[in-house]
C-alpha cells in the first residue's frame, strides 16, 4: 500500500478560528487539509466556499483538498482552483457530465477525483480510470460531521482497492483511496487493512484538545 495520509476535515475545525486551526493540525503532523463544500440541495447542510479557501490558502503550504457536495459542480471548479485547491473530488451523480467535470479539473491545474456515496455504485468509474488521481469512498451519507462509520464500506473498499491495484498492474497511473465519515483511531487499522491510503478525520481530531497525541495514536494504528 502507498504511504498512510491523514486529511483532517475543517468541518470540525473552529470556524471562528480556522487560519489557527489550519497550522494547529498540519504542525501536529497531518499531511492534507480536507475542506467540505454543502451546498443544501445535494446534501442537507450548508458549509463553506471558495471565499474561505481562499482565506486559509496562506497558513499552510499543505495540500488542500477539495471535497464538493454541490449540484451541480463545474461552475465551482475554477472558482475553487483560483482560490488555491490542490485536490478537487465531486459526486459523479451530482454532475450531468463527469467525464467534463474532471477534464475541467485537470485543465485548471488540480488533482481529480470522484466521490462515492455508501450506496452509489463504483461502476460510475468504470470509463474514466485515466482521469482519476483520487477515489473518495464516503463511509457516513455525506451533509454532516460526528456520524457513525457505516460497515459495508470496508468491503466496497476491498474492492476499490481491488479495481486501483489492477488498473495500476496494468499500466494505469496510481490513483489514491481515501476514505471520509466516523473515521476514529479505533477503527482505522481495519480501514488501512480494507485497502485506503488517505484518511479523513474530522470529530476523531478537532474533538480532541491535543491533535498531536490523536494523529501519532492513528498512525501507530495503522502501522499495526
Ligand atoms: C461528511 C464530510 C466529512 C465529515 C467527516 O459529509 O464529508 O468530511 O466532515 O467528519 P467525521 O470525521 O466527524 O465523520
Ligand atoms: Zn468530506
Amino acid at each position: 500500500l502507498p504511504p498512510a495520509r491523514i486529511s483532517p476535515s475543517l468541518l470540525a475545525a473552529d470556524f471562528a478560528r480556522l487560519g489557527e486551526e489550519v497550522r494547529n493540525v498540519i504542525a501536529a503532523g497531518a499531511d492534507w487539509i480536507h475542506f467540505d463544500v454543502m451546498d443544501n440541495h445535494f446534501v442537507p447542510n450548508l458549509s463553506i466556499g471558495p471565499m474561505v479557501c481562499e482565506a486559509i490558502r496562506p497558513h499552510t503550504e499543505a495540500p488542500i483538498d477539495v471535497h464538493l457536495m454541490v449540484e451541480p459542480v463545474d461552475a465551482l471548479v475554477p472558482q475553487f482552483a483560483k482560490a488555491g485547491a490542490n485536490i478537487i473530488t465531486f459526486h459523479p451523480e451530482a454532475s450531468r457530465h463527469p467525464d467534463r467535470t474532471l477534464s475541467l479539473i485537470h485543465d485548471h491545474g488540480c488533482r481529480a477525483g470522484l466521490v462515492f456515496n455508501p450506496a452509489t455504485p463504483l461502476a460510475w468509474m468504470d470509463h474514466v480510470m485515466d482521469k482519476l488521481d483520487i477515489v473518495l469512498l464516503m463511509s457516513v451519507n455525506p451533509g454532516f460531521g460526528g456520524q457513525a462509520f457505516i460497515p459495508s464500506t470496508l468491503a466496497k473498499l476491498k474492492q476499490t482497492r481491488a479495481r486501483i491495484d489492477a488498473w495500476v498492474q496494468a499500466g494505469g497511473q496510481p490513483i489514491a483511496l481515501e476514505v471520509d465519515g466516523g473515521v476514529k483511531a479505533d477503527n482505522i487499522a481495519a480501514i488501512r487493512a480494507a485497502g485506503a491510503d488517505t484518511f479523513v478525520a474530522g470529530s476523531a481530531i478537532f474533538g480532541k484538545p491535543d491533535y498531536k497525541a490523536v494523529i501519532e495514536e492513528m498512525r501507530r494504528e495503522i502501522l499495526k
